[in-house]
């Protein structure tokens, strides 16, 4: 663990999560975690703060340019292209301060209005401090939108949509000694709350991994994200016919349960700055860890999604056609300084090594739509050489 940098502290969830461990003897880290981001009165995603962009914790890549929205929304228009041109309902669950939905409204209703005569917007938004700055920003696409919480999206045809959501998800955390897997608990300590390692962990972890075939290794500490699983089964349920698109970030499990990941991937953002205790800003800092595809994908596949496509940000944006559109926003900029920023900030939503463009992975999963060769899968050699022509 780092040194404590606590600059904040919700004193009436602390006093809450302490009598609930006096009460209980101890509880699992997961619930911990539930606490600590949706306690419905202090969870960090549940009081009125500012989470995402500049005076935030943290930037998605929403954020960082409309263009992503943008080049969603073409892949968007695609899949209602491939359902034959109906009523089409886009489920975007955990849209935070909804600029994504409203860079995608924007564009299906500037580029593609046969589509957006058809669309139906629906989000689903845990936070109710969200859902007021999604009900301001969105405003001007009323009559296409609803909100709803999950278990009133009723079946539909078209794409359950979400970026950075599963990250958000609790997860139990285990680690493994002396050949056994063993669950973390979070206890009352002299100063703060502190750590029990726990034996046998529950029933649903053991399947977990047995399910997976992959598992930590000696002396490793891994997160697994139950909730997860059960939240792609039900989002299957819900799809009649269509897409699921999850954007986040993550790996495939074994590389995510790979032996040299010994301290899994637990991180805390706390004003733009990322650490790995989260028992310090209780309440205040938002608690992530990384996501598990290959659970997204066989969990899936039992309730009928098949893996349409699978790889990293850069490679889903690329193929969408990114350094067109960039290039065309360049040309349109006649300030060479602006149009230099706009190059550095875009280079954020590709580039591996501290921007998004790796760590991030898209998974589209489809049900009942065959094997469509979606626009996303482009590959890079078929951009041409001209729009390639890209500087600093
Ligand atoms: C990291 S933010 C992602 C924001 C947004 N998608 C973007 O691109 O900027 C996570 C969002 O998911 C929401 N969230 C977390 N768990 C949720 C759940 N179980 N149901 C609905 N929303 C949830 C949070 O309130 C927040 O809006």
């Amino acid at each position: 663990m780092t040194d404590s940098l606590a600059c904040e502290d919700n004193a009436d969830l602390h006093a809450f999560i302490h009598q609930q461990i006096e009460k209980k003897g101890g509880i699992p880290f997961s619930e911990y975690m539930e606490y600590c981001l949706y306690h419905p009165q202090f969870g960090y995603y549940m009081g009125s703060r500012q989470r995402i962009g500049t005076h935030g914790d943290f930037f998605t890549s929403s954020t960082v340019h409309r263009l992503f929205g943008g080049l969603l929304a073409k892949q968007l228009h695609q899949m209602w292209q491939l359902l034959a041109e109906g009523p089409f309902t886009i489920v975007e669950q955990g849209a935070g301060d909804g600029f994504l939905a409203l860079d995608i409204l924007d564009t299906i209703k500037r580029e593609y209005p046969d589509f957006y005569a058809k669309l139906c917007y629906q989000l689903i938004e845990i936070s109710p401090d969200n859902r007021r700055r999604q009900q301001q920003n969105l405003a001007e696409h009323q009559t296409c939108l609803q909100w709803c919480r999950f278990e009133e999206v009723t079946p539909f045809d078209g794409c359950f949509l979400s970026n950075e959501l599963v990250d958000a998800f609790t997860v139990s955390i285990v680690e493994k000694h002396d050949g056994v897997l063993q669950e973390v608990y979070v206890v009352n300590g002299d100063n703060g709350f502190g750590e029990e390692l726990r034996t046998p962990v529950s029933e649903q972890i053991q399947y977990h991994f047995d399910k997976l075939g992959v598992a930590p290794v000696e002396g490793n500490r891994a997160e697994v994200c139950l909730y997860a699983a059960q939240w792609i089964r039900s989002v299957a349920e819900k799809l009649r016919r269509g897409f699921v698109l999850t954007i986040d970030y993550g790996y495939p499990a074994a590389e995510l349960y790979a032996p040299f990941r010994r301290q899994g991937t637990l991180l805390c953002y706390y004003h733009h700055t990322a650490n790995d205790n989260p028992y310090q800003n209780i309440g205040c800092q938002d608690l992530t860890s990384h996501v598990d595809f290959t659970l997204l994908q066989q969990w899936g596949e039992e309730q009928g999604l098949d893996c349409l496509y699978f790889g990293e940000q850069y490679r889903f944006l690329m193929g969408l056609g990114f350094i067109e559109e960039l290039v065309k926003l360049q040309a349109a900029e006649t300030d060479e300084r602006k149009a230099c920023a706009l190059r550095m900030t875009l280079k954020n939503l590709i580039l591996p090594d501290g921007g998004m463009g790796e760590t991030f992975k898209v998974l589209v999963q489809g049900k009942g739509v065959a094997t469509p060769v979606l626009l996303c899968q482009r590959s890079i050699q078929e951009i041409s050489l001209e729009s390639l022509a890209l500087s600093s």
